[in-house]
């Protein structure tokens, strides 16, 4: 019963934690992501921290790192990333390097699929899309056991098709991609602009930060969302509305059964689910003549990642073991 360790590098946070061969996390640690403007050396050194900090106290086997970008097909080159600094980064052999067990890298909603299947919400899916909203959106096709890659390993990157022609700027270089209008960012840059115009419903949210629009973050719009800030429960069901358009979209392209819904943003469970099944329902091509896939939320939470790259690991350290 070997314990590995699961770290889920998203755009504001890095999660580890020493999962047990059951999906149990047995501890977990969390800090910030390093800015984007730092070498990828500072995100590395991070990890490795967290690494050496864990083993401390575990008996660590192995290490799975889902990464918040395009994981190459060998499963060892982050090509790039949205959100952080890796552009063809040699991520597998910089951390093999530097810590003493096996290390596999793949995509964080990669990750966060294969951990929902083998202990969440899609238990028993034979064609499941996973869909992470954190700082941008984060996808993944997992059937038949496997995860989806495509020939180059990019298989999944949906948050990247555009919805809004001209629309707004994305870090990948496009305009109008999904996750500007479905994703933590997405919903805090529409809180701050609120904000920053004065509206009348931005009255309650201006108070929290004190007038500081800057401080405006996701968890802190879902928390008034719950509370029924009337302008954080609009905007929450905006992204819900988005995301129902995307995944009719992606039902016409790829028939899933289920389709689960994590990353940060699903914290806000039925104000952002309902509104997406409508939206949904509203969409997709030829309803009612159709089995429709259910929409659900990640069992395993924000922890799907962590605990998907952990699993990950674990069928490296194995052949591993049994190669030394
Ligand atoms: C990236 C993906 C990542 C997702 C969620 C997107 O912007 O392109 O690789 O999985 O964000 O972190
Ligand atoms: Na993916
Ligand atoms: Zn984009």
């Amino acid at each position: 019963r070997v314990p590995t360790v699961g770290i889920d590098i998203g755009g504001t946070k890095v999660m580890a934690g020493v999962v047990d061969p059951d999906g149990a996390i047995v501890e977990r640690l969390r800090t910030e992501t390093p800015d984007k403007s730092k070498s990828p050396k500072v995100v590395e050194d991070v990890i490795t921290e967290l690494v050496l900090d864990l083993s401390d106290r575990h008996d660590v086997h192995a290490v799975g790192i889902g990464a918040a970008g395009w994981v190459d097909a060998d499963r060892s080159r982050v090509l790039f990333a949205p959100h952080l600094a890796w552009r063809n980064e040699p991520l597998r052999e910089a951390l093999a390097a530097r810590l003493v067990v096996p290390v596999l890298v793949d995509n964080d909603a990669n990750a966060a699929a294969w951990g929902e299947w083998r202990f969440g919400a899609g238990r028993g899916e034979d064609h499941l899309v996973m869909i992470t909203l954190g700082t941008g959106i984060g996808g993944a096709i997992l059937e038949d056991g496997r995860v989806k890659r495509g020939r180059y390993g990019v298989a999944g990157e949906f948050g990247h098709m555009q919805v809004v022609p001209g629309g707004h700027r994305c870090p990948c270089g496009n305009r109008g991609c999904w996750e500007q209008y479905s994703s933590g960012n997405a919903l805090v840059r529409e809180a701050r602009e609120l904000a920053a115009a004065d509206s009348p419903v931005a009255q309650r949210i201006l108070e929290v930060v004190e007038g500081h629009i800057g401080d405006i973050t996701g968890p802190m719009i879902t928390t008034l969302a719950r509370e029924g800030d009337p302008m954080c429960v609009e905007l929450l069901e905006e992204m819900g509305r988005w995301l129902g358009v995307g995944l009719a979209n992606l039902a016409a392209a790829l028939d899933p059964s289920c389709f689960v819904i994590g990353g940060g943003v699903s914290e806000a469970d039925d104000l952002l689910v309902r509104p997406a099944r409508e939206a949904y329902r509203r969409q997709l091509t030829g309803r009612g003549y159709r089995p429709e896939a259910r929409i659900v939320r990640a069992e395993l939470g924000v922890d799907a990642g962590m605990v998907g790259a952990a699993d990950m690991a674990r069928l490296v350290a194995r052949r591993f073991v049994r190669a030394n």
